[in-house]
């Protein structure tokens, strides 16, 4: 029996029974096996751009499934996808930029499938304001820890896709882009939809965020450059509106002030 990550199971829990599933990017393809062993997807395409990474994936299947067919494709991004050939893509364990470049590639193809789960493993700001720029209704957000990190995991369906989108909207109508940019820039980092959700990573989420601005800003007021009064106000900005998100994670409260 396969036994997923925490990252990978989390993705796992968030495809409904019955769905067919391209995971792009497979490398060792245990998610897409894992959902196939389970009895939750019946049809799983395993795809990735590189030949090592799918070799890995077909060594898995013939150490746990050497008695069954997997559709293994290589290419690049969605290109090995017919339009609307599955129900749900998984792009996970990447950089933020390389997924919302695959998404961005033919768009017509990227809105013919009905929901994404994507796992970025930075750039997640970048991507969340692609996906808001393109079209896109971010449905969940879900945090999870693996090792030291605390990964973000990001569903969303193309507004294209209205049934889609419809079915989400009693959730997604709560939850609100602040239009003030300093907030604005702030909710595209850290989702609105943690607090409403009120995810329980998120407090050590933000905790991490701010421990990292505080070393950035003791650095910069340590360190010899001149120029530096710019940064120190930018960083000491920042830590301000961490400690914003914090006390209102911390507080259940979702309003802005
Ligand atoms: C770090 S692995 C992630 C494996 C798995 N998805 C996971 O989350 O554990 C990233 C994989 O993405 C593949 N990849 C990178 N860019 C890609 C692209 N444009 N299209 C398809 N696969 C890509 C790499 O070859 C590599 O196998």
């Amino acid at each position: 029996m396969i036994k997923l990550s925490d990252r990978l199971k989390a993705i796992e829990e968030l495809i409904y029974q019955g769905e067919t599933v391209a995971d792009i990017g497979t490398d060792h393809g245990f998610l897409p096996m894992s959902l196939w062993e389970a009895g939750k997807s019946p049809n799983v395409i395993l795809s990735d751009v590189k030949v090592g990474p799918l070799k890995k994936a077909e060594a898995n299947i013939a150490k746990y499934f050497p008695d069954q067919r997997f559709d293994l494709r290589i290419g690049n991004g969605l290109q090995t996808l017919e339009y609307g050939e599955v129900d749900a893509v998984v792009i996970a364990g990447m950089g933020g930029i390389v997924i919302s470049d695959i998404l961005a590639e033919d768009i017509n193809r990227t809105n013919s499938f009905k929901r994404y789960i994507l796992q970025p493993r930075n750039a997640q700001k970048s991507l969340r304001a692609w996906l808001l720029d393109n079209g896109f209704v971010i449905t969940d957000e879900k945090l999870v820890r693996e090792g030291k990190y605390i990964c973000e995991i990001i569903s969303a369906v193309s507004e294209n896709r209205s049934e889609e989108a419809e079915s989400y909207n009693a959730f997604v109508s709560k939850v609100n882009y602040h239009m003030n940019k300093e907030y604005y820039d702030m909710d595209l980092e850290i989702s609105p939809i943690l607090f409403v959700k009120k995810e329980p990573l998120l407090v050590e989420f933000i905790e991490n965020k701010i421990k990292i601005e505080l070393n950035i800003l003791n650095s910069l007021k340590t360190g010899a450059k001149t120029d530096k009064s710019k940064k120190v106000k930018l960083s000491e900005d920042r830590v301000k509106s961490l400690r914003k998100y914090l006390k209102r994670s911390m507080t259940n409260e979702y309003e802005y002030e």
